[in-house]
Order: structure tokens, then sequence, then C-alpha cells
């Protein structure tokens, strides 16, 4: 077991090389004994890499993505939360329209900064019934998981309006249009349907009074009891000051429900979930 090294003579060789003794005898433990070489197999072999890196890559994708299939055990139920009434629903559809989301965030994180700037901190039962929901770290403005109730519908018609008139270094831009689009709930129905399809708990009663649900939201003389019953705490009145049922009525009533359903002063975290 000679090598080359060895007819190398003494003064030209390199002393920061490993060399085998003049007899042949290693004098440290020959390479492929150590386990690190054995990574040289994978090292030296493409699809062996590929394959054991597809593996790794694998097993650390199933930790994480398994436990979501188990997401019932992993958001707690909390009282109060129901599913958006047909308007609120309207509403938030405009909202998704509109890219409000591009701006605003409905996610207080549970850091002392934001809950004493917006509340309490967002729930996942809080959005439980959100597709898609709306959380996000982009704020060129304010959180909005907690508007509801921060502000008087009129100031909300005149913001949409012209947000510097309200608040003068605003960057927000106009909404004024929305109090110009009628709407007339149309196809709210099929809009319940379509969100009970991917688990929102609409029953058949909800879907086939939708239409009258939708209407009667911005009727204060209306019959609101079948709504009030099937949508526990909706806010009824004709929120945008203004008699024709417009899309400045359908996002300020989802705006002003944002936040209020769960009663946080009786909230108890279950920390045991
Ligand atoms: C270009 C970014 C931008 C977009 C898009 C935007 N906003 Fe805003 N929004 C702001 C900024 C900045 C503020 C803070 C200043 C103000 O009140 O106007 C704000 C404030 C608000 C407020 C008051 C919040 C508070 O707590 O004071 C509400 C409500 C609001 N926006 C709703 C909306 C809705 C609904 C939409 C979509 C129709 C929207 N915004 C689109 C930037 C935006």
């Amino acid at each position: 077991m000679t090598r080359d090294n060895d007819k190398i003579p003494p003064a030209d060789r390199d002393p920061k090389v490993t060399q085998l003794g003049g007899d042949g005898i290693p004098n440290e433990l020959p390479h492929h004994t150590r386990l690190i070489d054995k990574h040289g197999v994978l090292e030296r072999n493409a699809t062996l890499l590929l394959v054991a890196s597809f593996l790794v890559v694998s097993i650390g994708g199933i930790v994480e993505i398994a436990p979501l299939f188990w997401l019932e055990n992993t958001i707690e139920e909390v009282e109060g939360m129901r599913p958006y009434s047909p308007l609120e629903l309207a509403g938030r559809d405009i909202y998704v329209r509109e890219g409000c989301y591009v701006c605003h965030s409905q996610m207080i994180r549970p850091m002392r900064d934001e809950v004493e700037r917006y509340g309490h901190y967002s729930l996942a039962a809080e959005s439980m019934y959100d597709h898609p929901f709306q959380w996000g770290s982009k704020r060129t403005g304010p959180d909005l998981a907690r508007v509801g109730g921060r502000y008087s519908d009129e100031w909300h018609v005149d913001h949409f309006a012209d947000p510097q008139t309200v608040v003068p270094e605003s960057v927000m831009p106009k909404y004024d249009y929305l109090a110009r689009a009628r709407i007339d709930g149309e196809h709210i129905d099929e809009l319940l349907e379509t969100h009970a399809m991917v688990g929102v708990p609409y029953t058949d009663e909800m879907i086939a009074s939708a239409k009258a649900d939708f209407r009667v939201q911005v009727d204060p003389y209306g019959d609101t009891a079948g709504l009030l019953e099937r949508y526990p705490g909706a806010q009824v009145r004709n929120f945008d000051g203004d008699p024709a049922l417009t899309e400045m009525d359908a996002l300020i009533a989802y705006l002003q429900m944002l936040g209020t359903l769960v009663d946080f002063s009786t909230f108890v975290a279950d920390a045991s979930r």
C-alpha cells in the first residue's frame, strides 16, 4: 500500500498533507471508516442526492402540514361567532373587490402595542367564516379587525367620499362611487350557497331567505325578527343615510360589525386547547 507521495523526496513533501508511513501503515484512521465520508456517496451522485433531498424536504413538509388536517382541534369555539348576514357578506365582497386588503389587515397580533391600539388580539375563530381570510402584515392604513363601532356611519360615508376631508394627511383613495352603485342582492342566495360549499354553516333556511334578509337589514321599519334570529346581533339601519340600497350600505354594514361579535368582557381564553 504505497502512494505516489512516498516517491516524493522528504524535503519536498507538504507537511500539512497526511501521509502514509513508510511501511504503508496509515498514521490515522483510514478515510472510509469515518461516517462523514459516507456522505460523500450522496455528494458524488446527483440522482441519489436529489432523491435524498426530496425525502428530507417531504418529512419537513409533513411535519408542518399534517397538523392542519386536524384544524378543528386548533380553533377554539368562541361564543358569539356567526356567519355573515347576506348584506355583510356582500359588503365583504366589495371590500375584497376594491382591494382594501392591499392597505389594511384584519389581524391584531398579541403584542402590547397592537393590543393597546386596536383592542383584544384576534382569535382564530374570528376569521373562521372568512373565505378568503383578511390577515396580513401590509398596513398602509390601520388594522380593521375591530373597526366596528369605532366611528359613526356618517364618518364612514364622509371618509369614503373623500378621506382627506376627515383625515387631512390620509393617502387613502376616494370610494365615492360606492354611494352611487345600487345593489339589489339578486344573486346573494348563490353567494351564500358558495360559502356553504366551502364549509360556512349557512342552512337551507338562511339561503332561502337570503334575498329578504339582504333588503330588510337596511330597513329599520321592516320585519327583522327572522334576520335577527338567523344572525344574532346583526345591526339594522340605513347605513349610508340614502334611501337607495347601495354598495356603500353593504360596505359600512360589514365594517360596523367587524370585531363586534365576540364579547371580550366575558371571553376567557382556554389554554388547554
Ligand atoms: C392606498 C391605501 C389604502 C387603501 C387601498 C384603502 N385604505 Fe383605508 N386607510 C388608508 C389609510 C392610510 C388610512 C388612515 C388615514 C385615514 O383614516 O384615512 C385608512 C383608514 C381607513 C379607515 C379608518 C380606520 C381607523 O381605525 O381609523 C377605514 C374604516 C378604512 N380605511 C377602510 C377602507 C376600506 C373599506 C377600503 C377599501 C374600499 C380602504 N380603506 C382602502 C389607506 C388605504
